[in-house]
């Protein structure tokens, strides 16, 4: 049976119940909810991991900048519900912002350093400040022994893995890879502004690393890599934020070695994020 806490209390009285019925590890996966087929694979490396499966679903107000998507966010509760209860999950954390921020706007937040300064942390300024704050709280309020996060967003996974060795959190941070369409899509609840010639176009991102991903296979330089996924945006007519190849940890450029090439681009008024994990071998250009 799914159990649903909408309050801090409610969310105690359910975990108190469950640490009396039995011990085994709290996993926790953290949502925004308008849960898809990405976040159904999460829920179910939690249920393989531990006994007792928590959800948070959280539209967080303090990860969305003045000119983004919070209001128009999609908030699918009842759909989630069932998603939940479909993957075995014991126990959905839906708080309202009230529940969660009583004081409002926390005066106390998390500085996710270097590694948050860069490529999403420059295009959206205070966009990891807001997932950290906010990831901490459900850590502290749901006590978790591990948390489920995925690779489609390697920076906030890499940042909260940081954030849970640098700060002693005591949380196992588990990867999931990026869950794709059959067309190579990496699935995300902003999927559905795109029209259908955005959805065509958007195609370009998994292109775009395949295609850079082959070049680094090949040996060539990075900036061949770069260059290699670039064109492809640029053939589909995105709005390019950012092509770049990150340290897979620090975030910060690599030249040779383990590497996540990392894109951002725009389809339309839609804003996409990608990324592939690739090993650079080849020369760097001088
Ligand atoms: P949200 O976008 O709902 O994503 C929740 C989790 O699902 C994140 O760990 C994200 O990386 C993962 N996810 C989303 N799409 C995926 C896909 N196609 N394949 C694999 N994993 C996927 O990320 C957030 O919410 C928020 O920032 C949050 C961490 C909940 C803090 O508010």
């Amino acid at each position: 049976m799914t159990d649903v806490a909408r309050t801090r209390a409610e969310l105690r009285d359910a975990l108190d119940r469950d640490a009396v019925a039995g011990d085994g590890p709290v996993v926790l996966v953290p949502t925004m909810g308008a849960l898809h087929d990405g976040h159904r694979v999460l829920l179910r490396a939690a249920r393989a991991a531990g006994r007792t499966v928590v959800a948070s679903i959280f539209v967080n107000p303090l990860q969305f900048g003045p000119d983004e998507d919070l209001d128009r966010y999609p908030r699918t509760l009842d759909a989630d519900l069932a998603v939940c209860r479909d993957e075995k999950v014991d126990l959905v954390f839906a708080p309202s912002a009230a529940q969660m921020y009583p004081g409002g706007s926390p005066s106390v937040t998390v500085h996710p350093g270097p590694a948050g300064q860069v490529l999403e942390g420059e295009f959206r300024p205070g966009f990891f400040t807001g997932v950290l704050t906010v990831v901490l709280k459900l850590f502290s309020l749901v006590r978790p022994d591990i948390a489920v996060f995925g690779e489609k967003d390697a920076q906030q996974l890499a940042l909260v893995r940081r954030m849970s060795a640098d700060l002693d959190l005591g949380v196992a941070i588990q990867p999931v890879p990026t869950v794709r369409d059959p067309d190579g899509l990496a699935i995300s609840s902003r999927n559905r502004y795109l029209s259908d010639s955005e959805r065509r176009a958007a195609l370009a991102l998994p292109h775009a690393l395949w295609a850079a991903a082959d070049v680094a296979s090949s040996g060539g330089s990075p900036a061949a890599v770069t260059t290699a996924a670039r064109a492809e945006l640029d053939s589909a007519h995105l709005a390019v934020d950012y092509v770049a190849l990150a340290d897979p940890d620090s975030f910060q450029p690599v030249i040779t070695g383990p590497a996540v090439l990392a894109v951002a681009a725009r389809a339309g008024a839609t804003r996409l994020i990608d990324n592939i994990r690739l090993e650079l071998t080849g020369a760097a250009d001088h």
